[in-house]
């Protein structure tokens, strides 16, 4: 697979936005064929091995099909006049998901299955430090609740965050909450009702499944690639065909895939909602190894967007701050906040205020979006690698390296079962995500999501690398009499 640098990199994803704003505009049709490599090179003054990268990962993606002396042409299933749109349904993954993700908290396994942040880095030193000092502090204090929208001081702190998002907002406009699960959730709560159906991404992360199963929610998955996030002709299809109550789209570093949808995208998703709510995941926002586009909030002037975010990627999961912006929904989801908790976590919104008035948290943001490419460039080398010494998987994996946050996204051929391979892999000592926990149907039984947050180039995760690549091989090796061929 080809090896790139950041730099080639985040050109050959301006040649597929590109690609995808002009299918997605209409100018090239479902079995159009495409620009030859020459000419696309030409027209967007970019390297050959940009554009074959480009159409390459676009192939991956199933969105154009290479044809024999005729080049790669759009394919059949991206248009919008074809295909039906996915039907709304009931979430049913309670049961299975709390047993899965126990055993990713098992500390004796190799860590590729966990979405928690590294926290070997002096900031978080430093923010320990900050909450022993505010919990000696808070003893002094008489006992009390910190109602919504929470610390004052912390939200003074969150408009310098948000800056760095790309986001102006004033203090009184922030609202705390209980990591980003609980922002969701409130938000989710205020703009449906039980039986209402909600636009989701598919592959989609499972903790915003679980809360659509919790409330009694419906789900219509669109598809989303995997390089620039949710179709948008199906979003229209669907849109035309189903009554939505609200839009959850995690659109920056997606889990479990990485995707980023372009600027393009987000406006055009925007256009295309009219008034629907739209609740935006960003969790992951803010750990980009290059720019990234401006948050769907930060395009809206209508006030219909819920931005949700918090501390658990960047820093630690255990603070469990997070914070909504709420445009128009917020007066509302203030009250929701109130009835929920009273407010919550006094001494964390304390300590995290104090330690962000430090200063070391921008620092910080540096150095783990650097320490995070260099992982994503290593871990994706060694696991490549090791799957390409078996003959029989050269060209029948994709594995997506994205352009920021942790995790990454393998994708092996339709019949491969990820919830045996997640077994087997447990077996041997290494946590990992079958791709059946981010859908509905098991859409995804034959994909894996691998968190490199915690790698190092270390003889434990080589090995636990090997040892996953001989799974993997062992589960595809063909039978004697079978073809090899990629289908
Ligand atoms: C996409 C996404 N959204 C929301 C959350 C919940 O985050 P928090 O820990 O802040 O509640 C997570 C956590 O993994 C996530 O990956």
């Amino acid at each position: 697979m080809e090896q790139s640098t950041p730099r080639s990199k985040s050109k050959y994803r301006q040649v597929i936005q590109e690609l995808e704003v002009r299918v997605s505009q209409g100018v090239y049709q479902a079995g159009d064929r495409l620009p030859s490599i020459r000419q696309l090179s030409e027209q967007l003054a970019v390297s050959k091995n940009t554009v074959i990268r480009a159409y390459q990962e676009l192939e991956a993606a199933q969105k154009i099909e290479a044809h024999p002396r005729s080049g790669y042409r759009v394919a059949e299933r991206t248009q919008t006049s074809s295909g039906t749109p996915p039907e709304p349904d009931f979430v049913d993954l309670l049961s299975i998901s709390r047993k899965v993700l126990q055993h990713t908290l098992n500390s004796n396994l190799l860590p590729m299955g966990s979405a928690h942040p590294n926290t070997h880095f002096p900031a978080i030193t430093s923010l320990y430090a900050e909450i022993g000092r505010q919990s000696r502090y808070q003893t002094q204090q008489p006992s009390h609740y910190l109602l919504p929208p929470g610390d004052e001081q912390l939200r003074k702190q969150l408009v310098s965050v948000n800056q760095w998002l790309g986001i102006s907002a004033f203090p009184h406009e922030i609202l705390i909450t209980h990591g980003a699960q609980q922002g969701i959730s409130m938000a989710l709560q205020a703009l449906t009702r039980p039986g209402d159906t909600v636009v989701i991404d598919s592959p989609c992360y499972f903790g915003n499944l679980l809360l659509l199963e919790s409330l009694g929610l419906k789900a219509v998955e669109i598809p989303a690639s995997p390089l620039t996030g949710m179709d948008l002709n199906q979003l229209a299809l669907a849109l035309k065909q189903w009554p939505v109550a609200a839009i959850l789209i995690n659109p920056s570093y997606n889990n479990p895939t990485g995707s980023v949808m372009p600027a393009a995208a987000r406006q055009q998703l925007l256009t295309l909602t009219q008034d629907i709510p739209i609740i935006e995941d960003d969790v992951f926002g803010d750990l980009g190894y290059g720019d990234r586009p401006p948050s769907i909030y930060s395009l809206d002037d209508s006030q219909r967007v819920i931005y949700c975010n918090s501390l658990s990627k960047t820093l630690d999961s255990r603070l469990r701050i997070g914070w909504l912006l709420a445009g128009r929904y917020q007066s509302q989801i203030e009250k929701r906040l109130l009835a929920d908790n009273m407010g919550s976590l006094n001494l964390m919104q304390s300590a995290v205020a104090e330690f962000l008035k430090t200063g070391k948290y921008r620092a910080h943001l540096r150095k783990v979006q650097r320490y995070y490419q260099r992982n994503q460039r290593q871990f994706c080398q060694a696991l490549t690698a090791a799957l390409d010494s078996y003959p029989w998987l050269l060209g029948r994996y994709h594995l997506y390296q994205p352009d920021g946050g942790f995790l990454c996204w393998l994708s092996l051929p339709e019949h491969t079962d990820s919830d045996q391979l997640y077994q087997q892999a447990r077996a041997a000592g290494i946590s990992l995500l079958p791709g059946s926990m981010f859908c509905t149907q098991k859409q995804y039984r034959h994909c894996l999501r691998l968190s490199y947050a915690a790698f190092e180039d270390t003889p434990d995760w080589q090995q636990g690398i090997a040892a996953l690549a001989a799974i993997i091989a062992s589960h595809l090796q063909p039978s004697s009499s079978e073809s090899t061929g990629f289908s």
